[in-house]
């Protein structure tokens, strides 16, 4: 088809952000939080939606109180956060604030989340990709360190855990990452952290030149609201302040989160029993023919099946009714109630009988 003239040209390929649509399936895809929200956060969210929040009134701009009561969890200042629609809102605004306007590429460890390279394109920014180990999916160090003499990388894209492998950054890798020169900026996303419990935050003051993400749409619960946080250098985020839409987060959206971290402890509550069903389900997955599945030190499961191609295998256990994501030339499954999970797996077993 001719292109509009009026359009980039480097936008026409572009791909959007492939998310499976709801279906009438278990949604085990996109790594959501499959309980439902603690008794207490609920009757306090539906007390204020019967009150009304003033709706011919834009929402706080400054996100003054959702500031400090994310500090207050985080153990950070509020000078320190930015406040995202979502953390996909985030990555963007730190390519803008970075790459921009031919100031330098970004490096991406594959795989990966797939937005950081989506984002990226659509910017104009080059994206470098460097293949994790196919083994362990860590860092190839040397591939790295070749592509920052080679490229003007701007920016090193981690996640911490990786999505969708699972892995997190061991020590060789840290020590790699504390090497990078201060006018690179490291992103450490760190969206999977209340499973995994590990942090750069404390490492953030000697490190001017890192800035960790979070999101409260996994372990929180509140993926529909859309909020996720930056935490980095006063400067860095004075310029991501400046830079994002005025009125990114509604009012709800900043009432929700709000409460729920009032509610903070009953959400990480459940934690302890999410690790238990996705050690549950490594193991009965490790048992079955032809399955090579890879620890997690997040909320789902990276594995790859011998002699399927991940694609037709999402589709065939979607049609007998688990939706699942094939990702990175594999499949990521996220962990669900319990019920979820044996389903998952016995409908799995039907598929490889
Ligand atoms: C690694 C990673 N970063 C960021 C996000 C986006 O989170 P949000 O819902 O806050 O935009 C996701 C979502 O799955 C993710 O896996």
């Amino acid at each position: 088809m001719r292109a509009l003239q009026y359009l980039r040209s480097d936008l026409l390929d572009l791909k959007p952000y492939d998310a499976v649509l709801p279906v009438a399936a278990d949604k085990l895809d996109a790594n959501e939080f499959p309980w439902d929200w603690p008794t207490g956060f609920k009757q306090k969210l539906s007390l204020l939606w019967e009150k009304g929040i003033p709706s011919n009134r834009y929402p706080d701009a400054n996100h003054h109180g959702l500031k400090q009561a994310i500090a207050a969890y985080a153990g950070a200042d509020p000078s320190q956060i930015s406040v995202g629609n979502g953390s996909d809102e985030l990555i963007r605004s730190l390519l803008i604030a970075t790459c921009l306007g031919g100031r330098g590429s970004i490096l991406v460890p594959e795989p990966t989340f797939s937005m950081y390279a989506i984002l990226a394109q659509s910017l104009g920014i080059p994206v470098v990709r460097i293949k994790r180990d196919p083994e362990s999916f860590a860092l190839n160090l040397e591939g790295c360190q070749q592509a920052l003499a080679e490229h003007r990388i701007r920016v090193v894209c981690l996640v911490n855990p990786n999505s969708p492998t699972g892995n997190s950054l061991n020590t060789s890798e840290w020590a790699w990452v504390e090497t990078l020169p201060p006018e690179i900026l490291v992103v450490l996303d760190e969206a999977y952290f209340e499973f995994s419990r590990h942090t750069a935050l404390p490492k953030l003051a000697d490190h001017p030149n890192w800035v960790v993400l979070r999101t409260f749409s996994k372990a929180f619960r509140l993926a529909a609201h859309r909020v996720g946080y930056a935490m980095g250098h006063p400067q860095l985020i004075q310029v991501l302040e400046s830079i994002r839409l005025p009125y990114n987060l509604t009012a709800f959206s900043q009432w929700a989160v709000q409460i729920a971290l009032e509610h903070a402890e009953e959400f990480l509550a459940d934690l302890p029993l999410l690790r238990q069903e996705r050690e549950t389900l490594y193991n009965a997955l490790q048992q079955l023919p032809g399955v090579r599945v890879w620890p997690s030190q997040a909320n789902f499961l990276y594995f790859q099946v011998e002699g399927w191609d991940p694609h037709r295998l999402q589709q065939e256990w979607q049609a007998l009714g688990t939706c699942v994501r094939a990702t990175g030339g594999g499949i990521r499954l996220t962990v669900g109630t319990p019920e979820e999970n044996q389903r998952a797996l016995e409908r799995l077993r039907q598929l490889l009988q």
